[in-house]
């Protein structure tokens, strides 16, 4: 097992520095960007207060830009050329925008590599997981985390956090010009900050909860339309219609309704939020006409005022909802850790196998306490055929999980060639042991493909010599476009035995000196069946082979078979000797042999 980062766990901050790497660049340059545009929308209203007071009127140049009138040719100069301000002005608007500009094409930028970064990590960092993890956490879960978890992390930065600093940026340097220019006023504007932050970070609190519950119920409406959908078949056989119909008005209009409420409580924030916003401009507009009659502030410091808090209330408004989307993101980023922070498996090198398969007293239990297998110890020589019989449950699959390390055995030990397995990397055990499940998964693509899976570079030829030794080149040649044929979702539909066939040929073309059947014959007839443990005995004959079934006929012809009960091994032995014994083998033997000729093939 390996970890990713060795010896420490990452916390929020880390796992967002981490993501971050590569992208960190571009979202600072983003960030230089807009603080550049900031500057700039506060270099306008001092200029048009420099404009009313010393140019239009007659008030003295403020000592903070007397230097830069004379060297541009002194106030008497601009009153006959008031084109220069014009100019100036213009240039502020058109820096304005090409700062814009580019702020918001870096921002998109680097989001598009923090989310690629984001991607790529999570993808294969999930590939490298063990399947334990993978088993402990729902598909729906890992795919929303992957999802809308890394959308909502991506968002954050790419609006959020930088807005936040654009935004401190702002109010600190528009609350620096208003005090400079006049501290009363200044503080009558800031003395209302602290209220309307306080609002929107409050009110979005309440309505995040609302979305987050609008976003759950429209879930549950997706999922009934999923179910429905799926089902149809189950649906139209049991006359189902009305009643699913039924279920997805009844929370169709639950979820609308939760709709309507949560809008009912935005258009009320909205409405107060701006009342309190004109209440504030307001006070400023009064207190600055007092001031201006009594003299202390002139008519181009209340305009430049007025610029200034405008540009101030917005951003303050905006503060509320950032402050309050900190924590979802947070929420965000710890699940997205829990992945970076699960261990990962090591793969280490392939390296060839050969020898006996030993179990020596192995236990195993999912859940503690709950033991799914006890006491398994049977040896498998080299090149010989184990034959595995069992009902449903009795722990089958699980045997061939451990002999595949997906699982560690809880008690005893697994030995290959003498080695425990536990001590063999993955990629030797599993590039040795070719295991074919009761499920071939198919993939969507062509037929073909789904067979090569697993080898690079798998000739035509050898693709068809797989599909042959697994009885299935028959049904592909049947095909319209026989390998090329396209299967899966959007192709051709392959029956249950079909599927299992394509599964055996993906595993047969890797041509391992293990192979083992879990169950991978049980939607195939018998004929069938039979034809494929033929092929095996001609074509592999060194390779060490474990059938598992609940079909005698499957197993009888193995050199040593072993009847597992309630994950224990029952008995053991050859079909003659296990027949002799008179035990659960020969019950089920019996009652498999004598039904009638065409039943013989289903399950038991
Ligand atoms: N991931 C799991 N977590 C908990 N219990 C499991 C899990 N997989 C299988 N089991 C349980 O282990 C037992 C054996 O399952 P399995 O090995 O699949 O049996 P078989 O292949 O013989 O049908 C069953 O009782 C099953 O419910
Ligand atoms: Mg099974």
């Amino acid at each position: 097992m390996k970890e990713v980062f060795p010896g420490r766990k990452l916390s929020k901050r880390g796992t967002l520095f981490y993501l971050l790497r590569g992208s960190a660049g571009v979202f600072i340059a983003s960030i230089i960007a807009g603080a550049l545009v900031t500057v700039l929308s506060l270099l306008v209203p001092e200029i048009i207060n420099f404009t009313v007071d010393s140019v239009l009127g007659n008030e003295p140049v403020s000592d903070g830009y007397a230097g830069l009138v004379t060297a541009i040719g002194g106030v008497g100069y601009l009153k006959e050329n008031l084109w220069i301000i014009a100019v100036a002005l213009l240039g502020c608007a058109l820096l304005t925008a090409a700062f814009t500009y580019a702020r918001m094409f870096l921002t998109t930028y680097a989001n598009q590599i923090f989310m690629r970064r984001t991607r790529d990590t999570l993808f294969s960092h999930l590939q490298r997981l063990p399947l334990s993890w993978h088993v402990q956490h729902r598909t729906g879960d890992i795919i929303q985390r992957c999802t809308s978890d890394a959308d909502t992390i991506s968002n954050f930065v790419a609006n959020q956090l930088i807005s936040l600093f654009r935004i401190l940026l702002l109010m600190l340097f528009s609350l620096v010009f208003m005090f400079m220019k006049n501290a009363r006023l200044a503080a009558i504007a800031s003395a209302f900050i602290p209220f309307i932050v306080g609002y929107s970070f409050i009110f979005h609190l309440r309505v995040r909860k609302r979305f987050k519950k609008c976003d759950e119920e429209e879930g549950v409406l997706s999922t009934i339309a999923q179910e429905n959908f799926t089902g149809v078949r189950v649906v139209r056989a049991f006359g189902r219609e009305r009643y699913e119909r039924d279920r997805f008005e009844t929370q169709n209009t639950y979820y609308t309704g939760l709709w309507t409420k949560t809008m009912r409580l935005l258009a009320t924030f909205w409405t107060t939020a701006d009342c309190l916003a004109s209440v504030q401009g307001l006070s400023i507009v009064v207190a600055g006409t007092v001031f201006c009659v009594n003299g202390s502030l002139t008519t181009g410091e209340l305009i430049a005022f007025i610029f200034y808090n405008t540009m101030l209330v917005w951003p303050v408004r905006q503060l509320g909802r950032i402050i309050s989307n900190m924590s979802k993101a947070g929420v965000s980023l710890g699940r997205i850790g829990e992945i970076l922070n699960g261990t990962e498996e090591d793969y280490g090198e392939k390296q060839s196998l050969s020898g006996d398969i030993e179990f020596k007293g192995v236990g195993f239990e999912y859940e503690k306490g709950k033991p799914v297998l006890s006491d398994i110890s049977f040896t498998v020589p080299e090149g010989s055929v184990l034959g595995i019989l069992g009902g449903t449950g009795s722990g089958k699959s699980t045997l061939t999980y451990l002999l595949d390390g997906l699982y560690a055995p809880t008690k005893g030990e697994i030995y290959i060639g003498g080695k425990r397995i536990s001590e063999i990397s993955p990629a030797t055990l599993r590039s040795n042991i070719g295991l074919m499940l009761q499920d071939g998964h198919i993939y969507s693509g062509t037929i073909g493909e789904n067979i090569a899976l697993a080898v690079d570079g798998a000739t035509e030829a050898d693709i068809k010599q797989a599909a042959k030794e697994a009885c299935i080149d028959g049904n592909i040649e049947g095909f319209a476009n026989g390998y090329d044929t396209v299967v899966g979702e959007r192709g051709v539909t392959l029956s249950g035995g079909q599927k299992q066939r394509v599964g055996i040929a993906r595993t047969l073309l890797r041509k391992t000196p293990y192979l083992i059947f879990d169950d991978s014959l049980s939607a195939v007839d018998s004929e069938t069946d039979a034809a494929i443990r033929a092929n095996l005995n001609e074509k592999f004959k060194g390779a060490t082979v474990i059938i598992i079934s609940h079909r005698i006929n499957t197993v009888m012809h193995a050199d040593n078979i072993i009847v597992l009960d309630g994950g224990k091994i029952a008995e053991s032995g050859t079909n003659a000797e296990l027949l002799e014994k008179g035990g659960i083998y020969k019950s089920i033997y019996d009652l498999q042999f004598q039904l009638p000729d065409e039943l013989k093939g289903g399950a038991v």
